[in-house]
């Protein structure tokens, strides 16, 4: 089974975006461990970012397209995107909304909403790297 992992604004900066909160580990070795990951459980992950809220919503309407499971850490259009919203709502096949931080509990009060969760099978929040794992875990086991 294709599951896609898709990655939405200043996630391409992991590693070097305020460590403290997101940790020290690239972009480029979170896409390395999602396909090693998603291959121990016989998926076929495909591992994407952009800063371009079009790019996101083109590739959430072809999963929609295609029925492609995926696993959403949208950053900070989680908290005000409706054009996310409305692609999010289109998705047939699993959606798993991961966050490395715990969104809800940070202090900014605009963290504290996402436009994701009401159509994520589940939401996996707080964990850091690991929290992606989960989500591939979760997908494996749908
Ligand atoms: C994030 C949390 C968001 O609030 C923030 O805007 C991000 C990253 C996370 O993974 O913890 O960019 O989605």
């Amino acid at each position: 089974m294709r599951a896609w992992v898709l990655n939405g604004p200043n996630l391409g900066r992991l590693g070097r975006r305020q460590p403290e909160i997101y940790g020290h580990t690239t972009h480029a070795e979170l896409a390395e461990r999602c396909v090693a990951w998603g291959s121990a459980l016989g998926l076929e992950v495909e591992v994407r970012q952009t800063n371009h809220e079009g790019e996101l919503l083109d590739w959430l309407n072809q999963a929609a397209d295609e029925q492609i499971p995926v696993v959403l850490n949208a950053a900070a259009w989680t908290h005000y995107s409706w054009a996310i919203y409305d692609a999010c709502a289109q998705l047939e096949a699993p959606l798993v909304e991961v966050h490395i931080s715990d969104p809800t509990q940070r202090p900014e009060i605009f963290r504290h909403t996402s436009v994701v969760t009401e159509h994520a099978a589940t939401v996996i929040a707080g964990h850091g790297i690991d929290g992606y794992r989960m989500a591939l875990e979760f997908l494996a086991r749908d």
